[in-house]
């Protein structure tokens, strides 16, 4: 087969590139190791920022989105015994988040890739990567008893943090920059109604809670656990618990518990691999970074990494000019960093480190008043949460 960009990766990441490619004339081919039913069957985060949200229209992905999403202009903080309210539509000059499941957007981009007869490969086993540094790369993959090959003038790693492409870089290219956390998150989906119209982040001595959801009847649950802590140990009873153990009174008493649906441990780490590009091999998503989940950043940045590509490929097909592309990996990296240190920021905020002196705590809350008394401090927050342009 001969495509004009190979996309390695069939999460939100390869999927949206693939799409706006198209609708600009750009033949490509998404090779994904999975099957698409476990593709979709993965829980993830709910929290898209307006640039994606118009993003999404822009590749003619938007609709179901627009219906079935709710436009958030705000969430809360809980903290020392209150509940502070952060509007975002009021210090971010108008803007706001949508809350729509992963999910249901990767459901989304592979209809609408259907749609206009997208090439997807699903199932494609030990993927390779071959001749990067030539202007003739090649992709092969095994499927069933098969090999398959791609011919291609660029390959673009979107396969994230696990994927293939990012390790087909040579370490002496490579720099890595990571920090783990010494906690994961305990996420529990529950088929009952969100016990707030808006997000509630809490930080708490026992750690770390936040209440999002899906839908009206959809909750998305989560509690701060040592990473010594295995699912198992985690019964549906002991998670509600401890998740009301950490809300305000008033909050924790309108609760409404149910079945878990989905239970799963994450562990929270910050990470980036830079350069983000190698001879004809550029990476996109979780492929390159990776952010602890607390400012709902993960998504949204893989999202102005295939924004700036979609513009950067579109330019050296339209005119010949590969200026864009050659400044790809800084332009994304400028605002990789910026979600990075936002994400730092709010994890550092809201959780309990277990090193965390008698001074740590007195700052974090200090932090925190600081922040619900300086409309300035809020505006910092908003204009982040909200998502930076691109
Ligand atoms: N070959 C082919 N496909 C692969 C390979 C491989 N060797 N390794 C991984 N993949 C596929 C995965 O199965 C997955 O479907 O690549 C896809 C990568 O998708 P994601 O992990 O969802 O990454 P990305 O598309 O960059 O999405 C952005 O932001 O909030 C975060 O983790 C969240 O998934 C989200 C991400
Ligand atoms: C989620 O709904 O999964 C979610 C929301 C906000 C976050 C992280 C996760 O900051």
């Amino acid at each position: 087969m001969k495509v004009q960009v190979c996309i390695i990766g069939g999460g939100p990441s390869g999927l949206l590139l693939s799409q706006l490619l198209h609708l600009q004339g750009i033949d490509t081919v998404v090779l994904e190791r999975q099957s698409r039913d476990y593709v979709l069957g993965r829980i993830r985060a709910g929290v898209l920022e307006h640039g994606f949200a118009r993003l999404m229209r822009e590749a003619q992905c938007g609709d179901r989105m627009d219906r079935e999403g709710e436009i958030h202009n705000g969430f809360e903080i809980a903290h020392d015994g209150v509940l502070d309210r952060v509007d975002l539509f009021k210090h971010s000059g108008g803007n706001s988040v949508m809350v729509y499941g992963q999910t249901e957007l990767t459901r989304d981009l592979y209809e609408a890739r259907d749609r206009l007869g997208g090439k997807i490969v699903h199932n494609a086993e030990d993927v390779t990567l071959h001749d990067l540094t030539s202007d003739a790369p090649f992709v092969t993959w095994r499927s069933g008893d098969g090999i398959g090959r791609v011919d291609c003038d660029y390959v673009i790693g979107a396969d994230g943090f696990h994927g293939v492409s990012r390790k087909s870089i040579p370490s002496a290219v490579l720099r890595e920059y990571e920090k783990v956390y010494p906690f994961g998150w305990l996420g529990v989906l529950s088929r009952t109604k969100p016990v707030s119209g808006e997000l509630i982040y809490a930080r708490h001595e026992r750690g770390f809670a936040l209440c999002s959801m899906r839908s009206h009847v959809l909750s998305r649950y989560y509690i701060q656990v040592p990473l010594s802590d295995h699912v198992e140990d985690w019964s549906d009873d002991a998670f509600w618990a401890e998740l009301k153990r950490r809300l305000p009174d008033e909050v924790a008493a309108r609760l409404i518990t149910g079945p878990s649906i989905e239970k799963s441990i994450a562990p929270l780490r910050s990470y980036v691999a830079e350069p983000m590009r190698y001879g004809r091999l550029f990476l996109a998503g979780d492929a390159a970074h990776i952010v602890p989940p607390t400012g709902a950043k993960g998504l949204n940045t893989a999202a102005s990494d295939v924004y700036y590509l979609h513009q950067a490929l579109v330019a050296r097909y339209k005119t010949g000019d590969e200026a864009a592309l050659d400044g790809y990996s800084d332009r994304a990296l400028a605002r990789v960093w910026k979600a990075q240190r936002f994400s730092w920021w709010m994890t550092t905020l809201l959780h309990r480190f277990p090193d965390h002196i008698a001074y740590d705590q007195k700052l974090q809350q200090t932090e925190l008043a600081y922040l619900f008394s300086s409309e300035t401090a809020q505006r910092l927050l908003a204009e982040n949460y909200v998502g930076l342009p691109f």
